[in-house]
């Protein structure tokens, strides 16, 4: 998978790949990684990238023609790449769109500076207009990071175990189950019994069902999404009946008295 990152400041992905995952899938040739400087297809002395807003407003925008020059360069390279824009009004990146996208040959990366990119840009030359959450980066260059990480540890022979990226949070709408690691005992709080007993079985059992409880602990909306299975439903009718069973042993207990008199 190439990936081609559109930037004003390319430097910033040079420590990027030199860590982890990403700078092992870079050596095994799993992905590159270029970092062009949209700098470099700007006329004039001075190589201007931006300009001021058609109308008046504060903030400068993105001059299309360097941006659609080093786009059209970059497909020279490579015409099934698809590009990508990094805005914050674009669709919100999840683990759904990294495995569309991961089967993909290459992506080219454009990241916006300063109040965006000239909207011609956006109609014209953008294949995606992708958001990484509904806050505002000072540019694109870290969400295209963020992108590059989560699409590259899905490209096959990646990521060490061939399951490793099978069963992470998300997949199928459920998040992964808790981990624990040496030692057994860490500030008064031991490992679960299951993990220790060796039983194979149990311990996927107890797996899935810590993983669909948290999901529906931490994240209820994933579970809307989710086709359950019949164990599925019964170990969330398991929780229901047991839940119940301690309201009501509250309520006998006077709980109700006790909020009321306050
Ligand atoms: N540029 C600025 N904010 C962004 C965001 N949230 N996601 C992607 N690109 C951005």
């Amino acid at each position: 998978m190439d990936f081609i990152v559109l930037t004003i400041f390319p430097e910033m992905f040079v420590p990027f790949i030199e860590y982890g995952i990403v700078r092992k899938a870079v050596e095994q040739k799993n992905i590159s990684v270029k970092a062009v400087n949209i700098r470099e297809f700007a006329e004039g002395r001075h190589r201007v990238t931006d300009d001021r807003p058609y109308g008046g407003g504060c903030g400068m925008v993105m001059k299309p023609e360097p941006v659609a020059y080093a786009i059209k360069a970059a497909k020279k390279e490579n015409q099934d790449l698809k590009t990508i824009l990094l805005t914050p009004q674009g669709k919100t990146f999840n683990q759904n769109i990294a495995r569309e996208f991961a089967l993909f040959n290459g992506l080219i990366f454009v990241c916006g500076r300063y109040e965006g990119v000239d909207e011609r840009i956006c109609h014209d030359f953008i294949d995606y207009e992708i958001s990484i959450g509904d806050y505002v980066l000072t540019g694109g260059d870290t969400a295209a990071m963020v992108i590059i990480d989560a699409v590259t540890r899905l490209i096959p022979g990646v990521l060490g175990g061939a399951e490793s990226a099978q069963k992470d949070s998300f997949s199928d709408n459920l998040l992964e189950h808790a981990h624990y690691t040496r030692p057994r005992d860490f500030q008064d709080s031991g490992v679960p019994d299951v993990l220790l007993s060796g039983n194979h079985k149990e311990i996927e059992k107890w797996r899935h069902e810590t993983s669909l409880i948290r999901t529906f602990l931490k994240r209820p909306d994933l579970l809307k999404n989710r086709q359950l299975s019949s164990p599925e439903v019964e170990i969330l009718r398991r929780w229901c009946i047991d839940i119940e069973k301690i309201i009501r042993s509250q309520s006998l207990h006077g709980a109700d008295t006790l909020s009321g008199s306050q």
